[in-house]
């Protein structure tokens, strides 16, 4: 008799040396440094290169790395053509993921097994992300994309491709940061849906669309907007504590916190409001960070002690609202800096890959008869 084990909770599926998690001491490393230290020293480029090739960068690899992303975010006008046509009301995850699955089309990679293909499969994703992204922000709203610039780093540049106006340093640095704080997370849902498709050595795009598909819901990178909605319906300090309670007894999640695996305050968390505090001490308090903070106090009084803290989904949405950003993109910029987490996983499995393929408890009957139409009630 197989033993169920739902949602595979603590079951290893595979080794790996990319990132590690101790749930129990908030501790989040990337290839073995810390997230703290990476948030503070590095950038986006290099921790992409750092999880994807096991190492930190010397100068010119980075060079050589930074330049190929810059030379690769522009997106073929097919595609975009493709984006003009979805419906403009539709959800930019949908978008991304469709755009994801449709450059599989433009540069096929199918022999994963070529490491120069694989390598620019790789490079096309991280680097045309967050054009698509950006793209798919100004066609909604009557504009033509902007031309992704090769002259300012990956966040700076997502920011210039969104605004179509020279990113502030500020703003950019703290797109950094959120960028770095997302790229990787070890097992997580969209990380698996990835490898299980990965498994199947299909090609990256494929891998990538349904990790994107999969960060979508709101139990996993879609609470990023539940948790700014949630702050939105509060409004005030003083509602928090009825509207938490009552969800509470209702027994509703409270977005943005509780995690499978931190069962302490999430690193990432403690990160981001860090860069909510430098970001409203330049540009003042963003209005609803007090109904956040208010939320973490009445949480951890009620259900703290049983491991229930806020998650990096709670205050990466005060950041994003503050930096302007609509609500429904936070999600994208997840997944855009999520990708080289996803790839990285995935050029590891194919060291040693092994399809997946579990088992289930079956439940239903057996030898059932067979009932012809005319007998069905
Ligand atoms: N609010 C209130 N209670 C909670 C919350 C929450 N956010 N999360 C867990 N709990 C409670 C559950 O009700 C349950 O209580 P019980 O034991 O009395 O029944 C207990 O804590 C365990 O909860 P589970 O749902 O079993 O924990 P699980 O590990 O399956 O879930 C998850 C983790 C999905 C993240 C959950 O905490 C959740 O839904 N949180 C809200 C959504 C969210 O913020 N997701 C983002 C996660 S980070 C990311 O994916 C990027």
């Amino acid at each position: 008799m197989e033993k169920l084990v739902p949602g595979l909770e603590g079951v290893p599926i595979m080794e790996s040396e990319i990132g590690f998690i101790n749930g129990l001491e908030g501790i989040l490393e990337y290839r073995g440094i810390s997230i703290e230290e990476l948030a503070e020293k590095s950038t986006y480029e290099e921790v992409a290169y750092l999880l994807l090739f096991g190492k930190l960068p010397t100068r010119d690899e980075l060079k050589n790395f930074d330049q190929d992303l810059r030379t690769h975010r522009r997106v073929k006008y097919r595609i975009l053509d493709m984006m003009k046509c979805m419906p403009e009301n539709g959800h930019p995850m949908d978008m991304l993921q469709a755009a994801v699955a449709a450059m599989g089309m433009f540069y096929p990679a199918r022999d994963i097994r070529d490491e120069t293909q694989r390598y620019w499969s790789t490079i096309r994703l991280i680097a045309k992300m967050p054009t698509i992204v950006a793209a798919f922000e100004r066609m909604r709203h009557g504009d033509e994309p902007v031309r992704p610039r090769d002259d300012l780093s990956h966040a700076a540049n997502f920011l210039w491709m969104l605004n179509e106006e020279e990113p502030d340093p500020l703003d950019a640095r703290i797109m950094d940061v959120c960028l770095i704080l997302h790229a990787e997370h070890t097992m997580n849902a969209s990380t698996f849906s990835g490898l299980v498709v990965g498994s199947t050595e299909a090609d990256p795009y494929t891998l990538v669309s349904s990790a994107i598909g999969a960060l979508t819901g709101p139990l996993h990178g879609g609470a990023n907007e539940q948790a700014l909605k949630m702050f939105q319906e509060i409004e005030t300090v003083d509602n928090a504590r009825p509207f938490i309670e009552a969800r509470l007894a209702a027994r509703q999640k409270i977005m943005g916190m509780g995690h499978r695996v931190y069962k302490v305050k999430d690193p990432r968390a403690n990160a981001l409001q860090g860069l909510a505090l430098k970001l409203f001490e330049a540009k003042g308090e963003h209005p609803l960070y007090k109904v956040a903070q208010e939320v973490e106090k009445i949480i951890s009084e009620r259900v703290g002690a049983k491991g229930i803290a806020s998650n990096v989904d709670f205050y990466s949405g005060v950041v994003y609202d503050k930096l302007d950003i609509p609500i429904d993109q936070f999600t994208p910029i997840f997944a855009i800096a999520r990708v080289a987490g996803w790839l990285a996983h995935w050029h590891e499995q194919l060291k040693n890959n092994r399809i997946f393929r579990p088992t289930q408890v079956y439940t239903g009957s057996h030898e059932s008869p067979y009932i012809s139409s005319e007998q069905r009630s």
